[in-house]
């Protein structure tokens, strides 16, 4: 083959690798039951948390996830024995009294959410080498307010061959923060750490998503001292030790609002299970704009036979357009942002959305522009108009929620709609297919040849 071109590119040639894609036949309304366990963005950080024991601790309500068996991966190689059923949806871990400190560029890179053993690692064994995340698709996500709140605490921090290194030998002590935002990430890394410090940590301007409040009672039931929780202002005082526990992971609000907004866009009737709506604030009221009529439904059985909370949704024949603009919580979420989109792009009228936490998660609206759907991007503001129907096309999943508010759009498209990218979708959704087809939608995962590209 050296030197030697066909005029047309071959499968054997390394021009062609073989992809899996999801492919949806259009138009599908959702109707039926969904169960969703806990949060993604929860069992993270409760895995990362259990590095602060010595011991067993266990996590139920854990989602088979792609980015659950990457942080089961990152705790091994940090020394920690686990042992994982993704059908019962448990994790078990067994920390020993020495652990590693180093999460690996591969791990990091996979996924971002690894950064979140820095907090433990740096209380626990005086120091943390964790990889810098790099590029993300969904904007720039700085680590500086980690970095300031470790170094405020005593360690001592720096860069090394692409590394995050902090380090505080003579363990870290108790101080003042103040963040000048209510970053998610930050405040779990910051919290985590001070459990384990000498004196009080005072943290202001704190994050309160309903995952936080799901860390800090994790870290109360382990021993910690913790006042405020919940609230913007979150005392504190370190202790000498936690010990391990079980705990079950709060549901998944954002895997929620999926089927909900899709129940919404496609004239559905949808009840989703393992989720009161009192911790989607703002969520249920977007869904009632729409026209969707939206029922708490309290002391229910899950999936799994305990008792729980659940919501159902009917959507309108046609959406109403909903006005919404991304806020830390209580807010509206910005990883619902992409289905409020697709929402809009069908609705009857004109609908306009303003991100304000991630300025890069507009690559969205390319792709669902390729549906069909018209809108203006001026910003950090999106202007939606709707359309009757929107019509099947190829499409690429440029994050976790683009990927999901694709497969929700293409419900209202007509014809054979192919997501590519579903890696991205698998990090946060489990067995989605099967879920959508026992909500009556014609999906299937097939594998399909693709040109290579090099963008
Ligand atoms: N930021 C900084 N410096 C920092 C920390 C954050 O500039 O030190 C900026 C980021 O660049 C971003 C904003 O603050 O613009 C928000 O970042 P935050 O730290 O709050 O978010 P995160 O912890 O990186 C988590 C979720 C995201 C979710 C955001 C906001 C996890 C693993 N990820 O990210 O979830 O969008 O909070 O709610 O918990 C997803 O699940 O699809 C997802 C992206």
């Amino acid at each position: 083959m050296a030197g030697i071109l066909t005029s047309r590119l071959q499968p054997d040639d390394g021009t062609f690798h073989l992809m899996d894609v999801f492919r949806l036949t259009g138009p599908a309304r959702l109707n039926g039951v969904v169960d969703v366990r806990g949060a993604k963005n929860s069992v993270l950080k409760l895995m990362a948390a259990s590095l602060l024991a010595v011991g067993r601790t266990t996590i139920t309500n854990v989602p088979a996830i792609l980015d659950v068996r990457i942080m089961v991966e990152l705790l091994v190689r940090l020394g920690c024995e686990v042992l994982y059923d993704s059908e019962d949806g448990v994790v078990s871990i067994d920390v020993p009294e020495q652990v590693g400190n180093q999460a690996d560029y591969e791990l990091v890179r996979a996924m971002r959410a690894s950064i979140s053993v820095l907090g433990p690692l740096t209380a626990r064994m005086r120091a943390a080498h964790v990889a810098l995340p790099g590029g993300d698709a969904i904007g720039s996500r700085g680590l500086d307010m980690h970095q300031a709140g470790l170094e405020a605490l005593g360690a001592v921090v720096h860069l090394d061959h692409g590394y995050f290194v902090a380090e505080a030998p003579g363990g870290l002590r108790g101080t003042e923060i103040v963040l000048g935002f209510p970053s998610v990430g930050a405040t779990e890394n910051l919290v985590m750490a001070s459990t384990l410090a000498q004196g009080t940590t005072t943290i202001s301007n704190a994050a309160r998503e309903p995952e936080i409040v799901d860390i800090c009672t994790m870290l109360v039931e382990m021993g910690a001292q913790i006042e405020g929780i919940g609230t913007p202002e979150l005392t504190i005082t370190g202790v000498e030790a936690l010990r391990p526990v079980t705990h079950r992971t709060v549901g998944d609000r954002i895997v929620a609002g999926t089927f909900a907004f899709g129940a919404a866009l496609s004239a559905g009737d949808v009840t989703v299970r393992g989720i009161g709506l009192d911790l989607m604030p703002n969520i249920g009221l977007k869904l009632e704009d729409s026209g969707a009529v939206v029922e708490e439904l309290s002391n229910i059985t899950l999936g799994d036979g305990t008792a729980g909370e659940g919501f159902r949704v009917v959507g309108a024949a046609r959406p109403l357009p909903v006005r919404v603009a991304t806020m830390p919580f209580p807010g509206f979420p910005t990883d619902l942002q992409p289905f409020v989109i697709a929402l809009n792009s069908v609705a009857d009228g004109v609908g306009l959305i303003s991100e304000n936490l991630f300025e890069a998660r507009w690559r969205f609206v390319q792709e669902i522009a390729r549906l069909g759907a018209k809108v203006r991007v001026d910003g950090n503001h999106a202007l939606v108009t709707g359309v009757d129907s929107l019509s099947g096309a190829e499409v690429e999943a440029s994050d976790i929620r683009a990927g999901a508010g694709l497969v929700m759009a293409a419900l209202r498209a007509r014809g054979v709609t192919e997501v590519s990218g579903i890696d991205h979708i698998e990090r946060g959704y489990e067995n989605f297919v099967a879920k959508l087809r026992s909500l009556g939608v014609d999906i299937e995962r097939v594998e399909k040849r693709d040109v290579l590209s090099f963008e």
